[in-house]
């Protein structure tokens, strides 16, 4: 079958490793679906897993990718959910210390097919495309436990989201301003920012701007780049929810006074439950929310959607189809 995969892994040339190319299909086995893939879409993880990090090089040739929705093997149109627990594990899966990412230890989605634990799948709303059912795994999933389940802050209150652009950075702004939060963003690119405003934010700001209030809540992937930012930006007894560290996990500052001063809350946050999968499809649909799609293009045009995600161009999610 053909898939998007990593046969070699390089920190600063990561596209160096990315074959696009032909895959043995998955094998059926007890407990598990293969599920045929309709569409599947990019994360920044499956970059990282590219640079080698997350992904240990004797598991090569792994399939990259952990977004996707298809048919599964009794016929019915599904998402994908990449957190797969390890055997016996009972409970919040992102708990498991033991539990892996699609493409991690099992083959990814970007490939016509996926073999996935058969719990490991959600209803795919009928009325939902298969582009839009593709974006929800992971980074939207992600942005739904970061505000629903992790910040605390209540609709009404206001939240920064740093770095518009993102994959996790738009699904943040458009499920806060469907929920009812003012969503507040920075961006180091002016377009990006006025793009963040058409999709619900109410205000952006430029790196490290000083904001007109201080914020309930910020949503942190950017990392070492915006995290002082993050904590200034932040009132008393605030939150930040971090869930990525796209600029590095070692900011020049950690701010270790302000934090304690100011008691904050730092949350990490990641991935989230297939209960949570499930709910965030009906939220979409329910809400009438449409992805922020950067770019669709044929599994075999892969390569192509890896290289704008590296360069940082990304506006939303990268989307391939299969089939
Ligand atoms: N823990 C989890 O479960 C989980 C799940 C999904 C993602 N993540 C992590 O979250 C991060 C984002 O993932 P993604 O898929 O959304 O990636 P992405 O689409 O590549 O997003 C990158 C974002 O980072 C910002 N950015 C990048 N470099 C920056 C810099 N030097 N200074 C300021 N902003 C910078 C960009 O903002 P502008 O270009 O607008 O400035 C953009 O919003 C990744 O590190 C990923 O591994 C974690």
């Amino acid at each position: 079958m053909l898939a998007a995969y990593a046969a070699a892994q390089s920190a600063s040339d990561p596209l160096s490793g990315l074959v696009v190319g032909e895959r043995p299909e998955p094998q059926a086995r007890p407990g598990w679906t293969v599920v045929r893939l309709r569409a599947a879409a990019l994360n920044h993880h499956d970059v990282w897993s590219l640079r080698g990090v997350g992904l240990p090089a004797d598991r090569l040739p792994m399939v990259l990718g952990c977004d996707g929705a298809g048919v599964d093997e009794a016929g019915n149109e599904v998402i994908v959910h990449a957190v797969v627990p390890s055997d016996g594990w009972r409970g919040d899966e992102t708990l498991d210390p033991r539990r892996t990412l699609l493409s991690e230890l099992h083959d990814g989605t970007l490939a016509e097919q996926v073999a996935v634990p058969s719990t490991n799948v959600v209803p795919k709303p009928e009325s939902m495309s298969w582009e839009t059912a593709a974006c929800l795994s992971t980074a939207w999933l992600t942005a739904y436990r970061m505000l629903f389940t992790n910040s605390g802050v209540q609709p009404g209150g206001t939240v920064l989201v740093q770095g518009a652009g993102g994959g996790v950075a738009t699904a943040l702004i458009q499920l806060g301003a469907a929920a009812g939060y003012r969503m507040w963003a920075t961006s180091r690119d002016e377009a990006k920012g006025a793009r963040a405003l058409e999709i619900g934010a109410d205000r952006v700001f430029g790196p490290g701007e000083r904001l007109p209030d201080r914020v309930d809540a910020v949503m942190e992937t950017v990392g070492a780049a915006t995290w002082s930012h993050s904590v200034n930006s932040l009132r008393p007894g605030g939150t930040i929810v971090i869930s990525g560290a796209t600029s590095g996990d070692a900011p020049a500052k950690a701010e270790l006074t302000k934090i304690f001063f100011k008691q904050l809350r730092v949350v990490g946050s990641t991935m989230g439950t297939q209960q949570e999968l499930a709910q965030l499809a009906r939220l979409v649909v329910q809400a009438g929310i449409e992805p922020v799609i950067d770019s669709v293009r044929p599994l075999a045009e892969a390569r192509d959607g890896f290289a704008r995600m590296v360069d940082g161009d990304v506006f939303g999610k990268v989307v391939f189809t299969v089939g």
